[in-house]
């Protein structure tokens, strides 16, 4: 199934077809795919309540498209190359016709521990072939998954169980992560305590840790799998049936699982991916994301299976046993496409170019960043180092609402500028809107960046709480879906991304709402208010300030207290969004309503010391002194 489309010209004639008529577009795309029944309404659509509906009544499941689709011409093609964590392990390999068995034989155990169509599976793993399998067994029995990153702490992971009321975990015993090794089941454990809904927990062994097992609740993988048949009658799935719940982070303390649906969410993620990476046969491909982020989903499951592609997917991270780990992967794989986080290029910038310059990239044909915007040097940088000129760089602009790639040139068809993301993909009516909801149509100009119209892989709703999903992101700007972050658009009409406009910081790629650390630094003893706010960052490009009241008749060090606060942040969320600086202070400057005022502290944070702006409104001007002369 060739969705590539191969020339620029063709770019823009797509495009122009794909906004005068969107569901012919649409459909004649969708058709490409395996439908068990045939749709009846393309596009049903209202941003205001908000109701968007694609497909409407067509019936297929998704692992059909990716996985039987494929057997008869591609059986024996390798679907994923999986690279260890330690380079001395040996990797693994699995073809279309291996993991076709392994997800059927899962898709019966799962069945035969009651899971029904509907049900919430949530998947805390590893990066590891089993977790993929996992995915793809719950999407073939028609369950909806639910993937936890592992890097969450057993609270987040208990909350978000909780608000999917998810009947059965997929976990292991561990993981590996560099020289550590990270238990798993433990933490799988102390969340379930809390998680009446919870009636079973999957172990895959991965790290031999001999975890304890609780009788009649835990089993394991292995055993679970043993006997079961290789072949499986995929759930009849509708078209607008959940595929999975993904949770991510807003301006309110509590994370929304954003929902995905089967047939929108197939088409668009294949669409993206054939088209942004410009993937040809027997290319190989490589996300670094981890499967527990929307990029995981979209770009190293769904959309490159679904093209029948060939990926890697690796276990570590890109600095062990030493910076020049991706592009050791890269050449030993023969990579095309690498796919990365500006985190990451900034981080290994700083090793020097020996450890890239040891390795053979030449097979590079296409290189991908996403997450966050890549400031100047970093591109460059991966554009000379990397890239040696000769690949474009990919900057993809999306969210895991979207599901897919919005904004990204298509590998070396369009232009490309450092910097910018470049121009929407076809089917997606992007628009920049002033402060007051007025589309801005000229160019050099900055605004709220919003999209006016459905495409097939937008969210539907935020799990079990839709008038969330209306509030979130329909009722900023009537009429638009509003994606939270603010861009400006160059003389040629290129998006730039400048950032957030909302209350969410976005550490090294990662969405943290500044209420949820808030949230988790109040649980703490010392804390009797907090304020957080993003800050600029070498290498994360946005850290995390915090601003903490403390009690002043307590008398322990600050030492202590700052690492206790810490902890409850790793308690509450985990390691991954543990504050960078975290200030004492007496009080935090508010207005005389009471509302914390955070351009000031955001300011301070980024290093002001005056221009604060209007503080007529601030109870009292001289904690703003205070604070500054204290900051970090
Ligand atoms: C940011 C990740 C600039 C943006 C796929 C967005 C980017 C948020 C880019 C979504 C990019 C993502 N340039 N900023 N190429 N890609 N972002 O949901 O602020 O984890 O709103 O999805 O990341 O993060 P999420």
């Amino acid at each position: 199934m060739d969705l590539r489309i191969k020339s620029y010209q063709e770019y823009k004639d797509n495009y122009a077809q794909s906004i005068e008529n969107p569901e012919e577009f649409w459909s004649v795309i969708a058709k490409k795919f395996t439908w068990k029944k045939q749709w009846k309404t393309t596009l049903e659509w209202n941003f205001n309540e908000p109701n968007i509906k694609w497909f409407q009544e067509g019936e297929l499941n998704i692992t059909e498209n990716l996985l039987d689709r494929h057997l008869e011409t591609k059986g024996e093609q390798v679907a994923f190359y999986w690279e260890a964590n330690d380079p001395s392990e040996v990797g693994k390999s699995i073809t279309y016709n291996e993991l076709y068995k392994e997800v059927c034989k899962f898709s019966n155990a799962l069945r035969q521990s009651g899971v029904k169509k509907g049900d919430r599976i949530c998947i805390y793993m590893p990066m590891v072939l089993e977790s993929v399998v996992a995915i793809l067994a719950c999407a073939r029995v028609g369950a909806i998954h639910s993937i936890i990153f592992a890097g969450f702490s057993s609270n987040a992971l208990a909350d978000r169980i909780n608000d999917a009321q998810a009947k059965l975990v997929i976990t292991s015993d561990g993981l590996n992560r560099g020289t550590k090794q990270v238990d798993l089941k433990s933490m799988v454990d102390v969340a379930v305590n809390s998680c009446s809904c919870i009636e079973k927990i999957i172990v895959l062994n991965c790290i031999n840790s001999n975890p304890p097992m609780q009788e009649g609740r835990d089993v394991w993988y292995n055993d679970i799998i043993k006997g079961q048949s290789t072949t499986c009658q995929p759930e009849i799935m509708n078209s607008e049936d959940m595929l999975f719940i993904l949770y991510t982070s807003g301006s309110t303390g509590k994370p929304k699982g954003v929902v995905h649906t089967c047939g929108g969410y197939m088409v668009y993620t294949a669409y993206s991916f054939q088209n942004v990476f410009q993937y040809e046969e027997g290319d190989v491909f490589w996300c670094t994301a981890d499967i527990g982020w929307i990029t995981g989903h979209s770009y190293i499951v769904y959309g490159p299976l679904l093209a029948g592609a060939t990926s890697v997917i690796f276990e570590g991270v890109p600095t062990y046993p030493d910076a020049g780990r991706f592009w050791q992967v890269c050449e030993k794989y023969n990579v095309n496409q690498f796919y990365t986080a500006p985190t990451a290029i900034r981080s290994l910038m700083a090793f020097g170019l020996d450890v890239v310059n040891k390795y053979d990239l030449s097979a590079l044909k296409v290189i991908g960043s996403v997450g966050e915007p890549i400031n100047e040097e970093a591109w460059n940088w991966y554009f000379e180092n990397i890239g040696k000129k000769n690949c474009p760089v990919v900057d993809t602009w999306w969210q895991t609402e979207t599901g897919g790639i919005m904004l990204s040139g298509l590998g070396k068809l369009s232009p490309m500028k450092p910097t910018h993301a470049g121009y929407p993909l076809p089917g997606i009516q992007m628009v920049l809107l002033d402060g007051d909801g007025t589309e801005i149509i000229e160019n050099q100009q900055e605004g709220y960046l919003c999209i006016k119209f459905p495409w097939p892989s937008m969210l539907r709703t935020t799990y079990g709480d839709h008038d969330r999903c209306k509030n979130v992101y329909f009722s900023n700007y009537d009429g638009y879906y509003f994606t939270g972050d603010g861009a400006k658009r160059d003389e040629n009409g290129m998006y730039r991304i400048i950032g957030r406009v909302d209350d969410v910081i976005n550490v090294s790629g990662h969405r943290f709402g500044t209420a949820e650390i808030e949230d988790a630094i109040n649980t703490n003893k010392f804390a009797l208010e907090s304020a957080v706010v993003g800050y600029p960052h070498d290498i994360k490009g946005q850290g995390i300030y915090a601003y903490v009241v403390v009690d002043g008749t307590n008398s322990a060090e600050q030492s202590q207290i700052i690492s206790s606060l810490t902890e409850s942040v790793s308690e509450g969320i985990g390691k991954i969004a543990k504050p960078d600086k975290i200030q004492l202070v007496t009080g935090l400057p508010k207005t005389r309503s009471g509302k914390i005022m955070r351009r000031i502290l955001r300011k301070i944070a980024e290093g002001e010391k005056s221009n604060f702006g209007d503080t007529s409104t601030l109870l009292d001007p001289t904690l703003v002194e205070d604070i500054v002369s204290n900051s970090l």
